[in-house]
């Protein structure tokens, strides 16, 4: 390895890092870190720092850092067949195998999956085979997406237009105009504190409603959502939500795009957030817990349903004009399969569930009556806390006093990484499903020591 000084230097000199304050960076103002290895949940760094990675890098190395089997299974595949393509019906044995392991674990009405490298290309292809099934069936300005504030739906053109977070619209003209949002399904940030839970569903379906009233139901192809909203806050719906909204979309002939890029695959505790929730989708993005970002993987599962349009569309068109050099690439279909096997063979969904309550519960006891803590919240191996001014009377505090960030780097000195969310004081935690239950005690308790030194 390179003497610290040189490859700290060359990092500031020519790495443009996503998501960070580039000038900062090349001045040499914030901190970097440069990791070196890893194994279990923790992080190892140049300067010899070990660090209990509760947020599973970002929210995707479900199965924890350093796994044999999916290492060897890449190691295999690149020896053997490092590339093909897979345009015009080639395929691999690796690529073919995980859509069906996929298939296999997907709810009953999903027919195929589209493979691509990340959650953004999957949410643009998602966008794409909607306007496509539109044209097919003779719909084309039934074009529009519904998203809602909060949802992170990736960083592209389109997908950071769906996104319903400002700092990914800013300065980048965005959203599209295709794209229109809505309520976010936040009920600790509810506008009327009186309202019931089911106040504020009803209230989230009726927006929606509203919404669609003004845009024009025959203007609106698709509603895209997280199971639960992730990048946001970590905020799990209302009780009621799902069924709410999706009895709004199928009276207007919407398509619902399930974008289970952090739940799919166990982390909250079932295969998929669609299984938890009774979500029917008709599309469903996959990505981070397909591979446990082992390789760059992602996925579009299209239903029956589109499936029965996108093959009509080709019978009148010819071949689809959609794919990326690298759809199915061989080596991340082979990380996809060791991955959901090794998924399989540990029982990470159920340890999801099970290890996941008992840390939502410890995060509760350890921080959940803090007078500057307004909610913890979650859903299997996901969970929140969200820090206030007042508590009794929900009063945030001024963003610039960058309170969720100050929290989150007090966690980080005793060895903790949390996330600090980027709208609102929100430490977000995502750990890998393997976490144990005196890991999540250790989270819980440094959370503790953290709140109290920042916030007393
Ligand atoms: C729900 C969701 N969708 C899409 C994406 C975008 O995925 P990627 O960063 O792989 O492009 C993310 C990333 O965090 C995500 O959380």
């Amino acid at each position: 390895m390179l003497k610290n000084d040189t490859l700290d230097q060359w990092d500031r000199e020519n790495f443009f890092h996503p998501s960070t304050h580039l000038a900062q960076h090349a001045r040499g103002e914030s901190p970097n870190r440069i990791v070196t290895g890893a194994s279990g949940v923790h992080i190892e760094d140049r300067d010899g720092n070990r660090l209990l990675d509760a947020f599973a890098g970002l929210y995707c190395v479900n199965v924890g850092y350093g796994r044999q089997e999916i290492a060897e299974a890449i190691a295999k595949q690149a020896k053997e067949l490092a590339y093909y393509h897979s345009y015009v019906g080639h395929g691999t044995e690796a690529s073919i195998t995980l859509a069906r392991m996929v298939l296999e674990r997907a709810p009953k009405n999903m027919s195929k999956v589209y493979f691509g490298l990340g959650g953004s290309d999957a949410n643009e292809t998602n966008v794409k085979l909607v306007w496509y099934y539109n044209n097919i069936l003779g719909r084309p300005v039934k074009k529009k997406i519904v998203s809602r504030w909060r949802g992170y739906h990736g960083s592209g053109l389109m997908t950071g237009s769906l996104t319903g977070l400002a700092a990914f619209h800013n300065k980048f003209d965005l959203p599209l105009p295709q794209v229109v949002h809505t309520e976010a399904p936040y009920y600790y940030r509810r506008p009327d504190l009186a309202m019931s839970e089911a106040d504020f569903t009803a209230f989230c379906a009726d927006e929606l409603e509203k919404l669609i009233a003004h845009e024009g139901a025959d203007t609106i192809a698709a509603f895209i959502g997280e199971p639960v909203l992730g990048t946001g806050g970590i905020v799990p719906p209302p009780a009621g939500y799902w069924a709410a909204i999706q009895k709004v979309l199928k009276k207007h002939d919407i398509l619902l795009i399930a974008d289970e890029v952090v739940t799919g695959f166990g982390r909250l505790g079932t295969m998929f957030g669609s299984d938890h929730y009774g979500i029917e989708a008709d599309i469903i993005t996959i990505a981070k817990g397909l591979t446990s970002a082992y390789a760059p993987l992602s996925g579009s599962i299209v239903s029956n349903k589109v499936w029965d349009v996108l093959m009509r569309g080709t019978d009148e068109n010819g071949p689809i004009g959609h794919g990326w050099t690298y759809s199915a690439h061989p080596i991340g279909a082979a990380a996809g399969v060791a991955n959901l096997k090794l998924v399989d063979s540990l029982g990470l969904v159920k340890n999801a569930r099970e290890t996941g309550t008992y840390f939502n519960k410890a995060m509760k006891e350890a921080v959940g009556t803090h007078p500057h803590v307004g909610d913890v919240r979650g859903e299997g191996m996901l969970c929140a806390v969200e820090f206030v001014e007042d508590r009794e009377k929900r009063a945030f505090y001024d963003p610039a006093k960058k309170v969720g960030p100050a929290v989150t780097a007090a966690l980080l000195k005793r060895g903790v990484i949390g996330r600090a969310m980027p709208q609102g004081d929100i430490l977000g935690f995502a750990p890998p499903l393997c976490l144990t239950r005196a890991e999540a005690d250790e989270v819980a308790g440094k959370t503790a020591e953290a709140v109290k030194e920042v916030l007393g």
